[in-house]
C-alpha cells in the first residue's frame, strides 16, 4: 500500500482502513469497467461509458497550438451583465475607468462607446492582443497593458493615474480561454493540462502530479466545493504512481470512472478547482479589493461580476465591511462611526441576470454583479 495520508486529517488506522475499503472498491469496479467494455453487456457499456461514443479520438492531442495571431482572430466572448455595468459605472466623456480584466473587451468598448477613457489590463497575452486591435479605433482614450489585476495599481501610478472614475473586474475565465483546447481550461476538449491564465507560474499538471492529498483535498473542497474531493485525490495519487497525468482528458476520463452520468461532468468540479489554484485566484481578488478602493475618485463606482460563490463571498463581505456607517461592540455604550467606511452604504448589494440574458448566454447563469460607491 503506497498511499500515505496525512496524520493530521485522519489517524493511522483509519487511514489504513480508508485505503484497504477504496484498493477494494477499485478493483471491483475496474472488474466491472473491463467487463462493460468488452462490449458483451450493452447496458453495462452505456452506464460506464455513456460518453464514449462522443469523446475526442486520441488524434486529437496531435492539435497543433495555435498562435497568439490565430487566436486573436478566432476571439468569442459575450460580455456578461453589460447593460447592468454601463448603468451602473455611468460612462461619459471625461471620466477616467480601470478594467482589470480585459478578456475580450466587451465592457471596456461599450465604456469607450459612452465617451470614456478607459485603462485596461489582463494577465493573457492573446486576450490583450486581439482586444488592443478591436478597440484600436478608440486611439488614445484606451491603454491597456499584461499585468495581475492585483498588481496593476503600480502601473497606473507610473502611468501617472492616481485616480479613476470606475472599476471593473469580471473574474474568472474568458469563454476563448476555455474554448481553446491548448489552454487546457476544459476536461471537454483534449489539451495539455495547463489552465494557466498568465505566461508564467505552476501548471493544472504541476499540482496534479506533485501535490501531496492534503493539498489536492483542499484545493477540490475549497476552490471547487466538491464533496468527493478525498475520493478524486486518491485517484489521482494512485494513477500517478503508474503514469502522470498530462492532459484534460486523461484526468477527465480518470474523475469519471465509475461515476453516474448526471447532468454535470464528474470532473466539473475539480477542473475549476484547479483553475483557481493554479491562478492564484482567491489571493488576486483579495489582495487587489482594498488596492482598488483607495484609487477610487470620490463618488467612483466600483463593479465586480463574480461567477463562483467563494469570491462572490469576498466581495460581499469586503463591500459590506467598508459600507456600514457605524460599528458596535457589547462593551460599547452606543455604536461609534466605522473607521474602515469607504462605500455609501445605501447601494442595492448585488443583481443577476435577466431571463432574456440567460436565454441568450450560458455563462450568465452563475453570474452576479456586486456595486459599491465611494464615498
Ligand atoms: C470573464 S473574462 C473578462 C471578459 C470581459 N469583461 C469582456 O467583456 O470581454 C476574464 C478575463 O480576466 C482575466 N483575468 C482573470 N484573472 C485575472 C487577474 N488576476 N489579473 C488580470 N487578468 C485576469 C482573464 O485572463 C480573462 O481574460
Amino acid at each position: 500500500m503506497n498511499l500515505t495520508y496525512p496524520s493530521s486529517l485522519f489517524s493511522p488506522a483509519f487511514s489504513i482502513a480508508l485505503a484497504e475499503t477504496w484498493d477494494h472498491l477499485a478493483a471491483r469496479l475496474h472488474r466491472k469497467m473491463a467487463l462493460a467494455a468488452s462490449g458483451t453487456c450493452p447496458e453495462k457499456k452505456q452506464k460506464f461509458f455513456p460518453k464514449l461514443d462522443q469523446q475526442e479520438t486520441p488524434s486529437n492531442l496531435q492539435t497543433p497550438v495555435s498562435s497568439v495571431a490565430e487566436s486573436v482572430q478566432s476571439f468569442s466572448h459575450q460580455a456578461v451583465l453589460a447593460e447592468e455595468v454601463v448603468a451602473f459605472l455611468k460612462p461619459q466623456s471625461g471620466k477616467i475607468f480601470f478594467d482589470g480584466t480585459l478578456g475580450g473587451g466587451g465592457h471596456a468598448e461599450l465604456l469607450l462607446q459612452a465617451g470614456a477613457r478607459v485603462v485596461a489590463c489582463d494577465r493573457d497575452p492573446a486576450a490583450l492582443a486581439h482586444a488592443k486591435k478591436k478597440l484600436a479605433a478608440f486611439g488614445d482614450r484606451f491603454v491597456c497593458f499584461e499585468s495581475n489585476y492585483a498588481e496593476a495599481p503600480l502601473h497606473l501610478v507610473a502611468m501617472g493615474i492616481s485616480q479613476v472614475d470606475g472599476i471593473l473586474l469580471d473574474l474568472g475565465v474568458s469563454s476563448h480561454q476555455i474554448d481553446t483546447p491548448e489552454r487546457g481550461f476544459s476536461f471537454q476538449k483534449e489539451g495539455p493540462l495547463d489552465m494557466r491564465m498568465g505566461s508564467s507560474g505552476r501548471t493544472a499538471a504541476d499540482i496534479v502530479n506533485t501535490g501531496d492529498l492534503a493539498e489536492l483535498v483542499k484545493i477540490f473542497r475549497e476552490y471547487g466545493e466538491e464533496p468527493r474531493a478525498l475520493n478524486f485525490a486518491t485517484r489521482i495519487i494512485r494513477e500517478r504512481h503508474h503514469q502522470p497525468i498530462t492532459t484534460t482528458l486523461q484526468l477527465a476520463s480518470l474523475l469519471a470512472q465509475g461515476m453516474r452520468s448526471g447532468p454535470r461532468h464528474p470532473a466539473t468540479k475539480v477542473f475549476q478547482a484547479l483553475r483557481i489554484a493554479v491562478n492564484e485566484e482567491i489571493n488576486s481578488l483579495e489582495s487587489a479589493l482594498p488596492q482598488l478602493a483607495d484609487m477610487l475618485a470620490s463618488q467612483g463606482r466600483f463593479a465586480v461580476i463574480t461567477f463562483h460563490s467563494l469570491e462572490d463571498r469576498i466581495v460581499k463581505r469586503f463591500f459590506k465591511k467598508h459600507a456600514v456607517a457605524e460599528i458596535d461592540d457589547p462593551t460599547w455604550s452606543a455604536p461609534k462611526p466605522n473607521p474602515e467606511q469607504l462605500f455609501h452604504p445605501s447601494l442595492p448589494h448585488s443583481v443577476v441576470a435577466d431571463a432574456a440574458e440567460l436565454a441568450n448566454n450560458r455563462r450568465a447563469r452563475s453570474a452576479r454583479l456586486r456595486m459599491a460607491e465611494k464615498l
